[in-house]
């Protein structure tokens, strides 16, 4: 795709601040509303509609009615529902300059950023639209006389909880394969960023989904979050966020009715980099795995093992670089960084840089808030950070670097894998043998080789150990949105 970035929208007028149910915009039962805030200023922007307890029963009603035997969504030809995604995602595309800016409002990413993760979305749903009507079974040669063959049906009512850091890619992410595959969805955006979420539920209306496909119920995770996760009615909670709220939601799934629970949870992914390298190359891409979207990404890069042949230089390098980085107002073309999403983020951050001086590690630059409106901080990077340290074992998700020293390939690759998460990893070397050992060693599952962050709508994520269970993207990705249906009917010897 061809990307001209156009000047964002700086005051975008914000459309929608209800919960969407049935293809209606709706108050909360209860009339409960809550701010959302700008985090480039701390200031409120409006209110929105608070979904309840209450509220996800009746979205939750309107999604089974949705997805009832002889609905119009069921009775509709798969094609027809590749065709119903694609027209959904020509409306983003034609509001693209909109919708990134409101997401820059809402959410603190530069408009550039916010502006390609519509296109990122955009190609997501294409792709699962394509998927619509290939989604096949297989016939089984079994023993005996039948003819045994499987359906890949629909879960049924799809529960998505989605974090703030990529709202709107989180939000196509679990939208496409699960309509793709004929279910409902009940979404639940982060209280943090709800606006863009909002909008894209009126797209899906223009784009003519039926009536209880699609239903968005913005709200608080212990209330709405949990009243989904808890819902006997629900077959299905995907959910991206802490690994602490995904250890409750799997808890949630077996209080329950055993829901299918997929989990996209932290990570506290390494980044070794060997002695052979183009230093300068290195320090970039390693400078744009962890500060890439203010550290907040999952798969940020944030052990960054460096080999001890080139630890003082790539130091250096390192640090020129962070002091280089331009943290600003997201509305400029030239801001690399904003602010972090909100004040309890921000105070996580800053707690977490202080417990890494105190450990002692070295503090190179940057390690405090930056100005006093907002929520930004200082592009931030330790070296002489030990393994036990906690900047080395806790997920910061803020832009904060830290560089540790390793000696050989094996005990860099040990040291790598001592971590309860195992989300992503890459390794930068020129040395081929060296890179297949490391990558086939590495606990993760996702591993890059001399690059990082890149994701594709067509190749499988997701993690190891705490980093969660099952996959998304690609046709993996698919799978978990169907279950597979065995048919096997009797040959009778009589017509023979
Ligand atoms: P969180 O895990 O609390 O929030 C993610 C989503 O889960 C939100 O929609 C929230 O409302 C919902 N939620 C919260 N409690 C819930 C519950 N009891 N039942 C059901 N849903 C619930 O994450 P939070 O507090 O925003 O950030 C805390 C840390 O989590 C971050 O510092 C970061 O380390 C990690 N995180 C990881 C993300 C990722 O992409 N894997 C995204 C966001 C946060
Ligand atoms: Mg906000």
């Amino acid at each position: 795709m061809d990307f001209k970035f156009p000047p964002p929208i700086t005051q975008p007028e914000v459309k929608c601040t209800q919960i969407f149910i049935n293809n209606e915009f709706r108050n909360s039962v209860n009339g409960k509303t809550f701010p959302t805030i700008n985090p480039t200023t701390g200031e409120v922007i409006c209110q929105v509609q608070e979904g309840g307890k209450a509220d996800i029963d009746v979205a939750v009603a309107a999604a089974r009615k949705a997805f009832e035997l002889g609905s119009p969504w069921r009775r509709m030809d798969a094609s027809d529902r590749g065709r119903l995604i694609i027209k959904f995602s020509d409306l983003l595309e034609r509001d693209a300059v909109y919708i990134g800016s409101l997401e820059t409002l809402d959410n603190g990413k530069p408009f550039k950023d916010a502006f390609l993760t519509v296109f990122a979305a955009v190609k997501m749903l294409r792709y699962f639209a394509g998927l619509a009507d290939k989604n096949v079974g297989q016939t089984i040669p079994v023993d005996g006389d039948y003819f045994t063959y499987t359906r890949h049906e629909p879960v049924g009512v799809c529960g998505s909880i989605i974090p703030w850091n990529f709202p709107i890619v989180m939000w196509a992410l679990k939208f496409a394969p699960a309509i793709a595959t004929g279910n409902v969805v009940v979404i639940k955006p982060a209280e943090q960023t709800p606006l863009t979420a909002l909008y894209l539920a009126a797209l899906t209306k223009e784009a003519g989904f039926p009536p209880g496909v699609v239903n968005v119920v913005p709200g608080f995770g212990p209330t709405a979050g949990a009243a989904l996760s808890e819902h006997m009615d629900v077959d299905k909670i995907a959910f991206t966020g802490s690994t602490d709220v995904g250890k409750i939601i799997q808890i949630a799934s077996g209080k329950s009715n055993l829901k299918n629970v997929t989990l996209e949870l932290g990570g506290k992914s390494p980044n070794i980099i060997m002695d052979d390298v183009n230093l300068d190359e290195a320090v970039e891409m390693a400078h744009f795995a962890l500060f890439f979207n203010m550290g907040q990404v999952c798969i940020a890069g944030s052990r960054t093992y460096v080999h001890e042949k080139i630890y003082d230089e790539f130091v250096k390098k390192a640090t020129a670089r962070a002091q280089k980085r331009v943290v600003g107002s997201p509305w400029d073309k030239e801001t690399e960084s904003g602010p972090q999403i909100d004040q309890t983020q921000m105070e996580k951050i800053l707690e977490l840089i202080e417990s890494g001086k105190k450990e002692g590690a070295k503090l190179q630059t940057g390690g405090v808030r930056k100005g006093d409106k907002g929520y930004f901080i200082e592009s931030t990077v330790f070296s002489d950070v030990t393994d036990n340290m906690r900047i080395a074992r806790e997920e910061i998700f803020g832009p904060v670097q830290q560089i540790i020293k390793f000696k050989d390939i094996d005990e860099v690759i040990k040291r790598a894998n001592d971590s309860s998460y195992g989300l992503a990893a890459a390794v930068f070397t020129k040395d081929l043998d060296k890179a297949i050992k490391v990558s086939n060693g590495l606990q993760a599952g996702t591993v890059w080789v001399n690059t990082y962050h890149a994701l594709h709508t067509q190749a499988p994520f997701g993690g190891y150990k705490m980093s969660g269970i099952g996959r998304e993207f690609g046709t993996y990705g698919l799978q978990q949105y169907t279950q597979v249906k065995t048919v096997t009917m009797k040959i009778s010897e009589k017509n023979s």
